[in-house]
């Protein structure tokens, strides 16, 4: 079977296809490199030792993908490709309308026009807002407060009608909670521009040096030790669940939404002191201000996952810190040493 990976190089498609090549899938890379460097698909070929076929091209340019659904035939589509910054969604929501929706119109066009109707795609618990209470389940109320949650939204509610229009479709929506972690070599990882938006590569560059410190967003929550809770998933695990999900997507007669989380709840505090522990180094911080739009808690019900795909979450907290760890400091500029991308 040929899997077309869209936004291929970037982080979690990086490690999904290290698990998809050994599991003896073709995969196709499809990416434009916006927000990731090449040299994580020639890591991947060197983890796997196999060759990687991959195309430099825009989800949003209709050309770009046509080449690829003409050149190779794609069975089904595991749909990375966008944008992901909460912050910058707000600034320049056009853009993230742009990447996000159009690009996935683009996209389930040219694959309706090929005759391929199976896709698995990279939502978020994002899109259950604050939720009313804990463990979320799939069928709790949605919602979105900035640009970005709003895309991923408005793609589910599109691939479902894409759906009822025609069951031929075979849909999986993989929320994902917060990933995090890389992969056991240290040879690939989260790979941020500029500041890092999210707590664990921040904390990763305040461990090796390249932050002074870390500022944690408020600790007057209504949460054990007052930090915000989240459901830290390693990046190894939600690698594993689309590789569950595509090999068992031929057997859905219905479109699928599944939480990808561990169940488990921990505070920043938490993260920090596993992050010291694992690495050795000392993670100073600041308690500063809440930040807009952040929740107190946050962690899935993954029982769903386990029920259908028969996946887990079986990597712990030390695990995600030991392996985020030996990527940052192996790799303390990420994949590009300071020099451009791609
Ligand atoms: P990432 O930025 O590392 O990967 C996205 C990839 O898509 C990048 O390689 C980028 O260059 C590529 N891309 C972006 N726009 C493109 C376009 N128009 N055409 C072709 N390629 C394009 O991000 P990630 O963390 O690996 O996230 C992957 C997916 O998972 C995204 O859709 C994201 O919204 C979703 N997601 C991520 C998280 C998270 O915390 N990392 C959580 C929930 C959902
Ligand atoms: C985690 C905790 C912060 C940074 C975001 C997106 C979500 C999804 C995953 C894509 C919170 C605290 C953070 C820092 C801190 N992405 N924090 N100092 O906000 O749960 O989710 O990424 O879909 O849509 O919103 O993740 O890693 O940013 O924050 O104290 O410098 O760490 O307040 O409690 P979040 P995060």
């Amino acid at each position: 079977m040929s899997i077309l990976v869209t936004g291929g190089a970037g982080y979690i498609a990086s490690h999904t296809s290290v698990l998809l090549l050994k599991e003896g899938h073709d995969i196709v890379i499809f990416d434009n490199f916006c927000n990731s460097s090449s040299e994580s698909i020639r890591r991947v070929e060197s983890i796997t030792d196999k060759k990687i076929t991959a195309i430099e091209g825009d989800i949003r340019n209709r050309d770009d993908l046509i080449k690829v659904f003409d050149k190779y035939d794609i069975d089904s589509v595991i749909h990375f490709a966008g944008l992901k910054a909460v912050g910058e969604s707000v600034d320049i929501p056009l853009k993230y309308y742009d990447y996000n929706l159009s690009g996935t119109i683009t996209l389930c066009q040219v694959m309706k026009e090929y005759n391929c109707k199976s896709i698995v795609f990279s939502s978020s618990a994002t899109v259950y807002g604050d939720p009313h209470t804990t463990p979320i389940k799939e069928n709790f109320p949605t919602t979105a407060t900035n640009p970005y949650g709003r895309t991923k939204l408005f793609i589910e509610e599109m691939l479902r009608d894409i759906f009822i229009s025609d069951n031929e479709w075979k849909i999986v929506l993989l929320r994902y909670f917060n990933p995090v972690g890389a992969h056991i070599s240290g040879t690939i990882g989260e790979d941020p521009q500029g500041i890092p938006n999210n707590l664990m590569p921040f904390v990763a560059q305040t461990a090796v040096g390249k932050r002074e410190y870390l500022n944690i967003f408020g600790d007057d929550y209504d949460t054990p030790d007052g930090t915000g809770v989240r459901d830290y998933i390693h990046v190894m695990d939600l690698a594993q669940g689309h590789v569950d999900a595509i090999e068992k997507i031929n057997s859905f007669d219905n479109v699928m939404t599944i939480n990808l989380g561990t169940g488990n709840g921990y505070s920043v505090l938490d993260m920090v002191r596993a992050f010291e522990d694992a690495s050795g180094r000392n993670v100073p911080y600041k308690i500063v201000q809440r930040r807009d739009g952040d929740i107190a808690t946050c962690f899935a019900d993954p029982s769903y996952a386990k029920e259908i795909l028969g996946w887990e979450a079986k990597r712990s907290i030390r695990e995600m810190c030991e392996d985020g760890w030996r990527w940052q400091s192996n790799n303390p500029n990420g994949y590009n040493n300071g020099e451009d991308k791609k």
